[in-house]
């Protein structure tokens, strides 16, 4: 099959009704999408792939299920192993080697973004003006956000390979687009 970032949301939204869940999957596309650009990947498999790596949390939100129960589903609607692959490679209790540049990078953008969405959530203007250091200073709040695992989110820049400023600044600016739809302040004209 050709994979597109249509058919990637199909399947998302075939399974996932939650707008918490959608706007997850959106976030994650926008920061691997933006790093497949740095690191010359395939934009839109990237994408797809991060669309697509929580798509069976709705019905499988234990870790004896997700994402491995979702692997059959994928490959049944004809989503190379490639793909599957590296969706499956984010969940860390499944102990699957990240051994390429797109399985780091969804692993390193899954918590992060995420954590990025909550600091927005309560700042009046929301991500546009957040910088690495007040992220940095939440993350040191063990009681913001209190279930992004803050390893994840330290080993994920390092698997990447990149500074854990710049990875908070990057992943930032990759949703700063998409702020709207990830129902933070957006900025006004
Ligand atoms: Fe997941
Ligand atoms: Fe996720």
């Amino acid at each position: 099959m050709d994979v597109t970032r249509d058919r990637a949301w199909k399947t998302l939204t075939a399974y996932t009704a939650s707008e918490g869940l959608l706007r997850h999957a959106l976030a994650v596309e926008a920061a691997v999408g933006a790093y497949a650009v740095t690191f010359d990947g395939d934009e839109i498999f990237w994408r797809a792939t991060a669309l697509l790596h929580d798509f069976d949390y709705e019905m499988h939100p234990t870790l004896d299920k997700h994402p491995q129960d979702g692997a059959p589903i994928l490959r049944e609607e004809g989503y190379p192993e490639e793909l599957i692959e590296a969706v499956l490679s984010h969940a860390d209790h499944l102990e699957m080697p990240r051994d390429t540049p797109l399985k780091r990078t969804l692993f390193g953008c899954d918590e992060l973004s995420g954590f990025i969405q909550a600091c927005g959530l309560v700042r009046p203007e929301g991500i546009e003006t957040l910088t690495p250091k007040s992220v940095r200073k939440k993350l040191k709040q063990p009681s913001f956000a209190a279930g992004v695992n803050r390893d994840d989110v330290v080993n994920g820049a390092e698997e990447i390979g990149v500074d854990l400023n710049e990875h908070i600044e990057f992943v930032t600016a990759a949703l700063r687009p998409i702020a709207g739809e990830l129902g933070l302040p957006a900025p006004s004209g």
